[in-house]
């Protein structure tokens, strides 16, 4: 995202955050609806110029709301669910069922049901266990993948790999288990067996670990007789948290993936089948920022300069949970950023922070107003109600205006569900 100091302020598209701010209130995540849309059209254009037949979907965990997912739509992209909430979200939008595909570990009976009643794409099986469960609750025949785990350890925190032997995701290419899944569905009366499909972690800015895995599923695919129409090569590509990042590049990765998918094949003569990719975080992440009150400031001689804000970890949970480091800005005045400090959140815990040891301008005090770039992705959709905090609003921009995408919590929402 674009944003840039007029006048002393920071503006995206034109409008002043501060503006955004006082109209919204704080906290406040804002996106640049361009830049979304503009993140989907490069994955197209790429995947276009390779001549294969192609989808992408974009994994809704990242980000989920009816607005975004209309957007999708305009932008031709198919949705990843991987539950029953992101299903009934999914299907309050303009996207079109069959244009979904439902993922997961351990759907539950309910889920498949109501999967199947919607009339999604496919399911993406992800246990032995699955295919049964699947075959005896379809009334009708339903199209599914089959998750496989290639056994590869993608570069990146280990809570977000997912492509390494011990993972509860898929079945395993080296322990027999993705063939007799293979074998198992080719029987299964209510399933048609449609390809197979990867993920081996989030957050990854090479294409390394994708090019050996596509060369091994081809090779494996080849070995044992097994057609698959699709493969879905999952999500992960890499977005820019700080200065230090480098996106992953989007144009230049999808000519070395499609590349190999195809010397793969034709090194084999097996049929190049349909790519499919479930971008989420590149989609929506460096799209997003939130905005902050500062309000707290308060200094420990010779020990640490805090700066609290008016959220915390139940809207910003990455860098308790995974160490993420960001970049942040004050909008409301154009300072050198001269002094080392802390920015933390308000909820009770120490480890809610959401940023240390960053340097900022020395003249940070309260009323001012910070933004947290990159946080379009897995904020507002990790977000919680800890300490009974509100989940903030979310706001959409483009040049010709700012639009309310979703509303603020209120104290209510905090005790809907409480019987008196
Ligand atoms: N497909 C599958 C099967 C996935 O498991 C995921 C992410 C994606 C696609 C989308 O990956 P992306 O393109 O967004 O990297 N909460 C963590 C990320 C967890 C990712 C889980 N799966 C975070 O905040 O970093």
């Amino acid at each position: 995202m674009t944003l840039t100091y007029t006048n002393g302020e920071l503006t995206l598209h034109g409008h002043k955050l501060t503006d955004i701010a006082k109209k919204y209130g704080t906290p406040l995540f804002v996106y640049d609806e361009v830049m979304i849309r503009n993140q989907c059209r490069r994955f197209h254009t790429a995947l276009k110029e390779s001549g294969l037949s192609y989808t992408i979907s974009y994994a809704s965990k990242a980000f989920s709301a009816i607005q975004l997912f209309n957007l999708m739509t305009e932008e031709k992209m198919g949705l990843d669910v991987v539950s029953e909430g992101e299903l009934y979200t999914a299907l309050q939008s303009s996207v079109s069922p069959d244009t979904i595909h439902f993922h997961g570990n351990n759907k539950t009976d309910r889920e498949i049901r109501y999967a199947i009643e919607s009339g999604v794409e496919y399911f993406v099986i992800d246990s032995l266990s699955e295919i049964e469960r699947l075959d005896e609750l379809a009334t009708k025949k339903v199209k599914a993948l089959l998750r496989i785990n290639p056994g590869v350890e993608a570069h990146t925190h280990e809570f977000i790999q997912t492509g390494q032997e011990d993972s509860k995701f898929g079945l395993s290419i080296q322990k027999g288990l993705a063939l007799e899944g293979v074998r198992k569905i080719e029987k299964a009366k209510n399933i048609e067996f449609m390809g197979v499909h990867f993920h081996i972690g989030s957050q990854i800015f090479e294409s390394t670990g994708t090019v050996a895995t596509i060369e091994q599923v081809i090779t494996w695919l080849s070995d044992n007789h097994i057609q698959a129409q699709v493969l879905n090569i999952g999500g992960g590509f890499g977005i820019k948290y700080t200065d230090e990042d480098v996106s992953y590049p989007i144009e230049e990765g999808i000519k070395i993936i499609t590349d190999t998918l195809k010397s793969a094949c034709h090194a084999v003569g097996y049929p190049v089948p349909a790519i499919s990719l479930e971008p989420g975080r590149s989609i929506v992440g460096e799209a997003g920022v939130t905005l902050y009150e500062v309000g707290t400031v308060k200094e420990i001689p010779d020990t640490n300069y805090y700066v609290s804000i008016d959220g915390g970890m139940s809207d910003h949970i990455r860098t308790a949970l995974y160490g993420a480091t960001y970049e942040l800005l004050l909008a409301n005045r154009e300072e050198e950023h001269d002094k080392l400090m802390t920015v933390a959140g308000k909820l009770c815990e120490s480890g809610d922070i959401i940023r240390r040891d960053i340097k900022l301008p020395s003249s940070i005090h309260r009323g001012d107003l910070l933004v947290v770039l990159s946080t379009g992705a897995y904020h507002y959709s990790m977000s919680s109600n800890y300490n009974q905090m509100l989940k903030p609003a979310v706001v959409f921009v483009t040049p010709e205006e700012v639009r309310l995408v979703v509303k603020r919590q209120t104290l209510e929402h905090l005790i809907a569900q409480d019987i008196r």
